[in-house]
């Protein structure tokens, strides 16, 4: 009967043929070739070496940050203004020119620190990655949720990344890890204070803001360069989540931010962000108490107004996650014409690290794959390597002359074109040394004055529920940082240290004594 209604259905749906990758078609695919049906199998098993292997390899290294996310593509509109001056004050940069102008886009959004299937309600920043794939080619724009960073230095990133994953030998998460790294990197306290408030469980990758964190440079026709930050504002409004309100998710699904963003674009409520720039002259800027290439800080708004300059909707699911997103590689030294590095040392050392990891976990030629790839034509002699898969036809154009210059042929550079180059100049020694204005405490106690009541409830809560299970001496050390912040926020959070501590010995207690009479914290009886 039920085989009656099978052959029903494969008649009625008129389907296409199973192939192998070689294009042969497949037979079966149910059963390995056996010597008499119950006997070992053959080496020439070719479907099934084949199917097997593939399989054995269908996993690429997990990124080694920002393991966790998902993605969507959409476009990028331009109001071609910055405020209200015409953008081309600061920028040629084409993708902001002509107001109404769409450019594609792709996003990715993360977690940092979990690995790959980890849970999406993590206290954790939020990854914020855009490609944009602009006429002059590809510009990402590589940033988090929170507009700052915990560390200023790029040296201290991967020490920092050891710190907040699990102990190497165990494999055990513990705060005392973060915290112990954090009581050394006082410049952390203001991120600190922002991931262990509510603004650290973003509800879903909708209702959070992104952010470039690091400072970039615009240039526009002339060669001349301003400061520029990145904001993105979600249309759909800012929500997130206390720690409570997030166990309760946990408990039940581990991907809810990737499921919100599907189901919302299957829906046709497409997600959009409208991207602000805080523009900068350039320079030492002795009047602010910070430096502005510190991504630590936060550039105040009222001295530099966030000016609206486009807005982004996400409106397409990936049609294959493996191909569009986990392949997908965004880096900070992708920028076109108009955009320049800014000497943020943080910016300095990201833009090295990206395509290095980009070469070892997709392979050297990551770019020719069609998520990564720019919407332009790639003229290049960076070729062969590992999957190299060129088609014939772009071989065909430049098939001999694989080098520049060259007076045979071959594509030639462009030569000096009519619109100045920036050309910041240095005179100073080559140093390893901190810079002037560290300020680590100025920004987060005002950050914590800023929260609502309920925000500083929760940070407090947060704090001293992780902090309660640490060292001592990093405990000590972490009220003084909180205290040089605001005296209120280091009091609460020794307060609340002191009460965690209490209750963790009266739990204790009461299970010694539970074991003592026979009880446990589960009740008379249970294992
Ligand atoms: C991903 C390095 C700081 C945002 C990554 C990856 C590396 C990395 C190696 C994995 C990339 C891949 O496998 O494709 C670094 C280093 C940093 C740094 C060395 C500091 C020196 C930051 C900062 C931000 C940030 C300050 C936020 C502004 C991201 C995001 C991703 C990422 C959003 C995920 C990109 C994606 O979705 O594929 N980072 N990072 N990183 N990083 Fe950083």
């Amino acid at each position: 009967m039920a085989e009656n209604k099978d052959q029903q259905n494969e008649q009625d749906i008129q389907r296409e043929t199973l192939t192998t990758r070689q294009g042969h078609p497949v037979t079966d695919n149910q059963n390995i070739r056996t010597i008499g049906n119950r006997g070992p199998a053959t080496l020439e098993n070719y479907h099934f070496i084949e199917k097997i292997s593939h399989f054995d390899r269908e996993e690429i290294p997990e990124r080694v940050v920002h393991a966790r996310g998902t993605g969507a593509f959409g476009y990028f509109e331009t109001y071609g203004k910055v405020g209200d001056e015409p953008v081309e004050k600061y920028t040629r940069a084409k993708v902001f020119s002509g107001a109404g102008k769409k450019t594609p886009v792709m996003v990715r959004f993360s977690t940092v620190a979990g690995a790959k299937d980890s849970p999406e309600t993590a206290r954790d920043p939020r990854g914020f990655a855009v490609k944009m794939y602009t006429e002059d080619g590809n510009w990402d724009l590589v940033g988090n949720n929170l507009k700052i960073f915990f560390v200023r230095d790029a040296m201290k990133f991967p020490d920092m990344i050891h710190a907040f994953k699990p102990d190497p030998a165990s494999n055990v998460p513990h705060p005392q890890r973060m915290f112990d790294f954090v009581s050394r990197s006082p410049e952390a306290t203001h991120m600190i204070t922002f991931l262990f408030s509510p603004w650290g469980i973003p509800a879903t990758y909708r209702h959070m803001q992104g952010s470039g964190v690091n400072t970039y440079k615009w240039v526009n026709d002339k060669g001349e360069a301003v400061l520029v930050k990145y904001h993105w504002e979600p249309k759909q409004g800012i929500r997130n989540l206390t720690q409570e309100e997030a166990e309760k998710i946990q408990a039940k699904n581990v991907g809810h931010a990737t499921q919100d963003l599907y189901e919302a674009i299957e829906r046709g409520e497409y997600p959009e962000w409208e991207l602000f720039v805080q523009i900068m002259e350039d320079g030492y800027h002795p009047e602010l108490d910070f430096d502005p290439l510190d991504n630590t800080k936060l550039w105040p708004e009222d001295k530099f107004p966030w000016l609206p300059v486009g807005r982004m909707v996400l409106n397409r699911n990936p049609v294959d996650f493996h191909a569009e997103i986990e392949q997908a590689a965004f880096g900070t030294g992708v920028l076109v014409d108009g955009m320049d590095f800014s000497d943020d040392k943080m910016l300095q050392g990201r833009t090295f690290s990206y395509s290095d990891t980009q070469r070892y976990r997709v392979g050297p030629n990551y770019l020719q794959l069609p998520v990564n790839a720019p919407k332009v034509p790639v003229r290049s002699n960076q070729q062969r390597g590992q999957m190299d898969f060129r088609t014939r036809e772009e071989v065909e154009k430049n098939p001999h002359i694989n080098y520049e210059p060259s007076m045979l042929g071959g594509y030639k550079e462009t030569g000096k074109d009519d619109r100045l180059p920036h050309q910041p100049e240095y005179n100073a020694a080559a140093v390893s040394a901190p810079i002037d204005r560290p300020n680590n405490y100025g920004q987060a106690g005002e950050t914590y004055r800023a929260f609502e009541e309920w925000e500083r409830e929760e940070l407090i809560k947060n704090l001293s529920d992780a902090l309660a299970v640490c060292d001592k001496r990093i405990q000590d050390a972490m009220i003084e940082h909180f205290t040089q912040a605001d005296e209120d926020y280091g009091r609460r959070v020794k307060e609340g240290i002191e009460m965690k501590m209490k209750e963790l010995e009266n739990m204790e207690k009461n299970e010694v004594l539970g074991r003592e009479t026979g009880q446990t914290k589960f009740g008379q009886g249970s294992i």
